[in-house]
Formats: C-alpha cells, sequence, structure tokens
C-alpha cells in the first residue's frame, strides 16, 4: 500500500509521529452527530470532505468582520479582502511547491480547471493532434477534451489498465507520439484509489513534446503534492475535497503557458483596457478571474490548506495508509465481496462488489446503521465498463478515519448481506 499521492514507490511511514485522530476528529463538529440513531460514520470524503472548526470559523469571520468586493475599492474593508485573498492564493503556491503565486488561478473546482485549460490552451489543437487520458479517468476530466476533440479535430487516445487497476505504462509508452499533445491524467483515481505514476508519466510524455495536466482533485486530500517535482504543466484541485468550502479550487500552470493563453470568460477584472474598439487583456492570474471572485471561498480553502500542512502531509499520508492497509484486510476476509482496485499504490478508496447483493441495496442499509458511502460509476463509466460493471460500493478516508470505523463497516455489510441475500 503506498503512502498517499506522492505513490511511487516513497513510503515516509516509519520514523513519523502517528497523528492524534481522536484530537482531530473533535475538530470536525458534524462527526459529533448521529444518523437513524447511530453515531455517524463518515466513509464519503472522496465526495466531499467534512470541514473542520478553524475552515468554518474563518469563513464565518470572513462575513461578519471582513468582506467587501477585493480588487476594486481604496476602502478599508477591500484591501483587507484583496489582501485575505490573495494570502490565499500564496497559501495554495506554498501548498503545492508552485513556482509563482501568480501561476494559481482561483476557479469554481476542479472541473472549471480542466474546462478552462481545454478551452484557453486547447485553442492551439489541430486536426490529427492527439489528446492521451487514462481509462480511470472521472468525467470531468474526460468530457471537456471530447468537446475540445468536436472542435479542433484532435483525436482521444485511452490507456489501457491493468487487472489491479495499474496503468499499463507498456501500452502508454506504445501509444505516445509526437502528435500527441496534451496527457491528462487522474493523480489518484476516485472510483478505484489507484495512485498513477505522474512523475513518470509526464517525463514520458515530455518526451514527445505533449503537454501534462494532473487531476487532483483526489490527491491533495491524502498527501504532499509538489508540481516541481512531478514535472507536470497544469495541476487542479477542488476546495471542498481537501477540507474547505465548496465552490473555490484551484489551477496551477507554468506561468509561461499562462501568460500565452487567451481568456476563458470575459468580464471585470480579467482586462487591462476596454473601449468598442476592442480589449486587451490582464496578465494572469486575473485574466482567467473574470467577474467578482468567490472571496469568502479562497479565504476558507487557504485556512484548510495550512491545516492539512500544519498537521504534516506526510504524516497524514501514513497515517491513512496503515487505515487503508486495515480496511482492505477486513473487507478482503468477507465471504463474496470482491475488492475493485488492488493497485499496489493506492489512497483513500476502497472500492467493491458483493455478490449477488446490488451496491445500491447495500448503501441503503448501511446509511440505516450510519454508514456513509457512495455507490454508482463514481462519475468514472469507462473505469467500470473496464471491469465489467456498472458501479461499485465506495468506502473513502479522510484524515478523521479511523479503523474503529472500518472495523463497524465490516460488520454492517456483513448485517446487510445477510438480510439481503
Ligand atoms: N468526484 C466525486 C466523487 O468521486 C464527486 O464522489
Amino acid at each position: 500500500m503506498s503512502a498517499g499521492p506522492r505513490g511511487e514507490g516513497v513510503d515516509p511511514g516509519p520514523g513519523l509521529e502517528p497523528l492524534d485522530l481522536e484530537a482531530i476528529r473533535a475538530q470536525f463538529p458534524i462527526l459529533q452527530r448521529s444518523i437513524e440513531g447511530e453515531p455517524l460514520i463518515y466513509l464519503d470524503t472522496a465526495a466531499s470532505a467534512q470541514k473542520p472548526d478553524a475552515v468554518i470559523e474563518a469563513i464565518r469571520t470572513y462575513y461578519r468582520r471582513e468582506h467587501a468586493n477585493v480588487h476594486r475599492g481604496v476602502h478599508h474593508l477591500s484591501a483587507l479582502a484583496t489582501s485575505r485573498y490573495e494570502e490565499a492564493r500564496r497559501i495554495a503556491q506554498r501548498f503545492l511547491n508552485a513556482p509563482q503565486a501568480h501561476e494559481i488561478v482561483f476557479v469554481r473546482g476542479t472541473s472549471e480547471a480542466i474546462n478552462l485549460v481545454a478551452s484557453s490552451w486547447g485553442q492551439r489543437l489541430e486536426p490529427g493532434d492527439e489528446i492521451v487520458l487514462s481509462t480511470l479517468e472521472h468525467h470531468s476530466n474526460i468530457v471537456p477534451w471530447q468537446l475540445l476533440a468536436q472542435r479542433s479535430g484532435a483525436v482521444i487516445r485511452v490507456i489501457p489498465v491493468h487487472d489491479d487497476g495499474s496503468i499499463d505504462l507498456e501500452a502508454y509508452g506504445s501509444l505516445l507520439s509526437p502528435r500527441a499533445k496534451m496527457v491528462a491524467l487522474v493523480h489518484v483515481s476516485n472510483a478505484l484509489g489507484t495512485v498513477l505514476p505522474i512523475r513518470r508519466m509526464a517525463a514520458m510524455a515530455r518526451e514527445v513534446g505533449a503537454r501534462v495536466l494532473v487531476d487532483g482533485a483526489q490527491a491533495t486530500v491524502h498527501g504532499p503534492v509538489d508540481v516541481a517535482e512531478l514535472g507536470c504543466d497544469f495541476y487542479a484541485f477542488s476546495g471542498h475535497k481537501v477540507y474547505g468550502p465548496t465552490g473555490i479550487g484551484i489551477l496551477w500552470g507554468r506561468g509561461e503557458l499562462l501568460e500565452q493563453m487567451p481568456p476563458y470568460q470575459g468580464g471585470g477584472e480579467m482586462i487591462a483596457h476596454v473601449s468598442f474598439g476592442g480589449s486587451t487583456y490582464a496578465a494572469p492570474p486575473a485574466r482567467f478571474e473574470a467577474g467578482t471572485p468567490h472571496i469568502a471561498g479562497a479565504v476558507g480553502l487557504g485556512v484548510a490548506l495550512d491545516w492539512l500542512a500544519d498537521l504534516g502531509r506526510d504524516r497524514v499520508a501514513a497515517s491513512e495508509a496503515r487505515v487503508l492497509a486495515h480496511g482492505t484486510r477486513l473487507l478482503s476476509q468477507i465471504s463474496g465481496l470482491r475488492l475493485v482496485g488492488t493497485a499496489a499504490d493506492k489512497a483513500g478508496v476502497l472500492s467493491f462488489v458483493v455478490d449477488g447483493v446490488h451496491p445500491q441495496d447495500l448503501a441503503t442499509l448501511l446509511d440505516e446503521q450510519g454508514i456513509a458511502v457512495r455507490t454508482g460509476h463514481h462519475c468514472a463509466e469507462p473505469a467500470m465498463e473496464r471491469f465489467g460493471l456498472t458501479g461499485t460500493v465506495r468506502a473513502s478516508l479522510g484524515v478523521y478515519t479511523t479503523e474503529a470505523e472500518l472495523d463497524v463497516l465490516a460488520e454492517g455489510i456483513e448485517r446487510a448481506v445477510r438480510i439481503l441475500r
């Protein structure tokens, strides 16, 4: 089992002081509530992570004491809101080890980040150019490229995966050619938990001159991410999956690429000068942030990223790897249960099916026991199809997930299966 998205054989476990999970859990008010009279066991962090008090309070304070529009006024509150917003950008820069703060673009989330790149950077594609994706991609890293392919005449090539859900690197190598202009890869699969060897795959893409975009929606929450080390060109993630608010996310892009990219949306703040004769545009990141941004979201996201960094992202990765290994052992012992996605490098996800039991029915009975899981295709239909499935049950972990909760999950599955069979 790998320890977080750094994967690629790095095991930061030994020698790291374990996290105090009870102290962490105490910071999440929602984890104190019950569902159907049972203590909540929240195993749906891959869909959206819960929020610590620090984030909730920062948003509350922002609206109670600090709100005004950003970059627009000389008055005290506008300057304060602007400094909070720009500080969040610097926090995101540190979080990704990005070279420059102006390479960080605030967006609504991973989907918008990928749409931005496909719409703007994608304008340079020509008929016959290739966009390379993996079988494991989330729909948000498929459909924007399909739309671009329809517009440009580019062709999509798909990297297959092995039966354990790991990438077929040999096949990847053989489908890369100088026609490949973009390789867009998920960092950690939301459906299977596979950690992709991004550093290696990005190096292979560079050899043929392709750009690399990484969908980090499921990766930033589980451990360190360093865009300089990964060697990618774009990295996207969503705030709400990393203990921050919904409706805010980050696109990091190499400065020289962002500089060359045309605007994605027009409006206030993204311009240099406007006249009816024609307009000129601001430098990045403003060029890509038309309109009043989600200021409170950015503030909350900055606090979430600092909160996670303060825990120690290697410690978070090591702690989650231990809990995931425990869950894998437990679930593997349940008769008729098949784990889908058993790659050596995995993070955060236990996806499974049980013989003779519909995932939806199982999830409903788990919910009655206070256990929240997701079912279905997880917005990754091609990944499901690869395994001959229409869906799985997915238990996904956060930094607050304990081994004891997975004990309850395993017992809950056995109880539900007895009822359903
Ligand atoms: N992409 C999110 C998930 O995996 C919503 O559940």
